[in-house]
């Protein structure tokens, strides 16, 4: 979720101490605005609020996990959660006996924290463990989503040289037909992250929700082995096609949500799908590549620009990648990418993400628009471009507490905000 202008401190160290010097009064300026941190790391920080903010009963775990966190290690974070994610998992089927209600939540919590235990071993795509946590979330969630009063529904949907993956949850079993929201994610969540942020609150309000998936997000990553396409309607336009041959969706009034760099994916796949009505970008990513190169300092661009790959590629392995003493939203936002554009290469991600930019196709867009804009959030600050482009687009900023990247710890605030203005948007 968090593709973060940090790498800049952290490379500014290598190569260009004053660019670190701009960074740091900006960023002490946007904190003191935030809530009190969690965690000294501010990428872990970040972490604990995605958790906090999905699970309205897990706060005491969440904070014990908090104490225990060692800045700058990933191996703590992943031991923690795994042990956390074992224990809750354990517990929830002792709940399970007496009340499969009672085992819910705690099956969303285990679920939530096999996610957590994975986020940041990216870095090692041989690492099984990738793979076994990735088991568990989707066991636990499994087991939550099938005591909701309509069980979610899992589907897979052959595509274009794959299958886009995705969950259906019904408001009830009748044959109404009901406006319906379909929810994507970007850099890194996962469609289970989709539900615990934004879809319950959409289901709450009378809303069918789908989430989906497609190459680069962590199933289609992890299973079918592809990494991300900017051609995003290619996912999308499958799962249309399902919605549009169910007896309960309104296809008159069909919505799309793209969180964080979901912005881009879902503003383009909407381009190419005319059945979308209306549209949320939470954010409004304008531009993915200049948003990871604003990252960079100016004389690594150079480089970048000169084309010279193995220079380019040996400054950001050895001053991140293999580096245990860079930032961990350093480390993560590359090792993440790396893996999510299935390359080794951080000169070819930054060339794969020169196609993912919406100035070619915000003419196709003539749907009511959503941008949501936190206003501390430095990941992908490009909005102003879709806002000034004469499109129909209601720009929201997200101050205070709401005001890290996608409302991280405050996803109440933010659906209230989406949510509300999707009720006038047909
Ligand atoms: C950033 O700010 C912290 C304190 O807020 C200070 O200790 C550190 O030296 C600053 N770093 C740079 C590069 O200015
Ligand atoms: C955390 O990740 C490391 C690296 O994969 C692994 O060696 C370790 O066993 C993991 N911890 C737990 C408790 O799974
Ligand atoms: C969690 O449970 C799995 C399955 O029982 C086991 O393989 C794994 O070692 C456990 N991990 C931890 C950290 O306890
Ligand atoms: C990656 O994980 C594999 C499997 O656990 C391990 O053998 C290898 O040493 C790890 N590589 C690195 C660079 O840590
Ligand atoms: C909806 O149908 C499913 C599957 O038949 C069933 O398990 C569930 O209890 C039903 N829910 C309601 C609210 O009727
Ligand atoms: C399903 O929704 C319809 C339309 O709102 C309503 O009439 C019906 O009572 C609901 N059924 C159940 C089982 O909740
Ligand atoms: C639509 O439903 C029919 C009957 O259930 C099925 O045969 C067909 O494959 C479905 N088409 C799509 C696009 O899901
Ligand atoms: C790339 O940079 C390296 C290190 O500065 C240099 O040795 C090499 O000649 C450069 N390659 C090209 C094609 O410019
Ligand atoms: C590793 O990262 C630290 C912290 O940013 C930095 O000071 C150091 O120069 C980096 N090491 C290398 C080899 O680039
Ligand atoms: C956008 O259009 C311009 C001009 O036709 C073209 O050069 C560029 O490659 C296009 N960019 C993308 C991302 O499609
Ligand atoms: C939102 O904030 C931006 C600056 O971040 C400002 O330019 C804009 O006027 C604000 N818009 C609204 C609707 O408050
Ligand atoms: C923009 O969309 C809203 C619905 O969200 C609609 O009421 C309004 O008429 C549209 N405005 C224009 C200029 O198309």
């Amino acid at each position: 979720m968090h593709l973060s202008a940090v790498l800049a401190s952290t490379l500014a160290g290598v190569i260009c101490t004053s660019f670190a010097e701009a960074q740091n009064a900006t960023q002490k300026a946007a904190l003191a605005s935030l809530p009190l941190a969690l965690s000294p790391d501010p990428e872990f920080n970040f972490q604990l609020l995605i958790s906090l903010g999905q699970l309205p009963y897990a706060a005491g775990d969440i904070l014990a996990a908090a104490a225990v966190l060692v800045q700058n290690s990933f191996y703590s974070f992943n031991t923690t959660f795994a042990v956390l994610a074992n224990a809750t998992y354990a517990a929830a089927e002792i709940a399970a006996v007496p009340n499969p209600v009672n085992a819910q939540n705690t099956y969303f919590a285990a679920s939530n924290y096999y996610r957590s235990a994975d986020f940041f071993l990216h870095g090692n795509w041989s690492d099984p463990l990738i793979y076994d946590y990735w088991t568990g979330q989707t066991l636990a969630f499994n087991k939550a989503i099938a005591t909701l009063p309509v069980p979610g529904l899992r589907i897979t949907l052959p595509a274009e040289g794959f299958d886009t993956v995705g969950t259906y949850y019904a408001v009830n079993n009748s044959t109404t037909k009901r406006r319906t929201l379909v929810i994507i994610q970007g850099y890194d969540a996962a469609q289970e992250d989709s539900y615990m942020q934004m879809g319950a609150s959409a289901i709450q309000r009378g809303w069918n929700v789908l989430t989906i998936e497609g190459p680069g997000q962590p199933t289609v990553r992890r299973y079918q082995g592809l990494g991300f396409i900017p051609d995003y309607e290619k996912v999308l336009i499958p799962a249309v096609n399902w919605l549009a041959n169910r007896t309960d969706i309104d296809m008159s009034k069909l919505a799309l949500a793209g969180i964080s760099m979901g912005g881009y994916l879902a503003a383009r796949a909407a381009a190419y799908e005319p059945r979308i009505k209306a549209l949320v970008l939470d954010d409004g990513v304008w531009d993915v590549q200049a948003s990871i190169e604003s990252g960079f300092p100016p004389e690594l661009l150079q480089i970048y620009a000169a084309g010279n790959q193995t220079e380019f590629d040996a400054i950001i392995d050895d001053g991140i990648v293999n580096n245990a003493s860079a930032s961990s939203s350093a480390r993560w936002g590359i090792d993440q990418g790396l893996w999510a554009f299935k390359t080794h290469s951080t000169y070819n991600l930054l060339q794969q993400a020169a196609a993912y930019k919406v100035q070619n196709i915000t003419y196709l867009l003539d749907i009511p628009i959503f941008v949501g804009n936190a206003v501390d959030d430095t990941d992908f600050p490009v909005y102003k471009q879709l806002v000034s482009q004469d499109k129909n687009v209601t720009l929201h900023n997200f101050t205070g507490p709401a005001s890290y990247h996608c409302q991280a710890g405050d996803f109440e605030r933010s659906n209230r905000a989406m949510l509300g203005w999707l009720e006038t948007a047909f």
